[in-house]
């Protein structure tokens, strides 16, 4: 199966325009055999739309609504988010479930909000340190996936899972090689008794939490590694280029 690499950024809540001049220019020009993904604050997302047509760059979101218009204050709606040239949306992030309630409903709903709008979601799922420790790491995933994609029907269309064990996010402890891959493996196993074995074959399951120079090569020479989710690393320019560069 050729499943082409994806690598995207989650700048949460940083960056400026520096860092949006920084990065687009280093990204002048390269290409690459594969997809590279910005997340950058909503608030920034139109001025990096401008850079874009000089490089191979996606623009995704961190977040989308569950709504599609309305009262609803401070959200922003799928629909929007594609408006403005967003290609992809991260959903449930483990630090929007920690810190905004995200529940496995809420993301599912999302899922299902952003494939009908053409944004490709990145469903995010992971085990806590205390939930790893207690050998629970296979059925939390498990109560992930199947509550965070119940009912959905791709139809063709494309979905990303980012195995991000809650543990090694920010800590500068990456799961290891051979623990990313066996989980990762398990995750595939769960998206073919949901979806059946050829989109289970296609879908993207990218690592992410701690993800460096350093790792990025051992991490993706793993068979069910398809792509990573960088945080921290991301932020540095000329290092995010240089696992994009390894990556694709
Ligand atoms: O979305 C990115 C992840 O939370 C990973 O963050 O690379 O800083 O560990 P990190």
């Amino acid at each position: 199966v050729n499943r082409k690499p994806i690598v995207i950024a989650n700048w949460k809540l940083n960056g400026g325009l520096d860092l949006i001049c920084m990065s687009l220019a280093s990204f002048i020009g390269k290409q690459f055999d594969g997809t590279i993904a910005i997340c950058p604050p909503y608030i920034y997302m139109r001025d990096m739309m401008a850079f874009l047509k000089f490089s191979e760059l996606l623009i995704g979101s961190q977040n989308v609504s569950r709504f599609e218009s309305g009262a609803y204050t401070g959200e922003t709606s799928a629909q929007m988010l594609k408006e403005a040239g967003c290609s992809l949306c991260l959903i449930g992030h483990s630090e929007r479930r920690a810190m905004f309630n995200e529940s496995n409903e809420g993301c599912c709903i999302k899922v299902a909000t952003a494939l009908n709008h053409n944004l490709l979601p990145v469903l995010c799922i992971g085990e806590s340190q205390a939930e790893k420790d207690a050998g629970k790491t296979s059925a939390v995933l498990s109560s992930q996936l199947t509550q965070g994609l119940a009912n959905i029907a791709l139809k063709g269309r494309d979905l990303c899972i980012a195995y991000e064990p809650v543990w090694a996010i920010g800590t500068g402890l990456s799961a290891s090689p051979e623990r990313a891959q066996h989980v990762h493996e398990i995750i595939r196993n769960e998206l073919t008794s949901l979806f059946g074995i050829a989109d289970a074959e296609r879908i993207r399951i990218v690592y992410g939490g701690s993800v460096n120079k350093g790792n990025t090569a051992q991490l993706l020479q793993q068979k069910d590694i398809d792509g990573l989710l960088v945080g921290g690393a991301s932020l540095d320019t000329e290092h995010f280029l240089a696992i994009c560069q390894q990556a694709c």
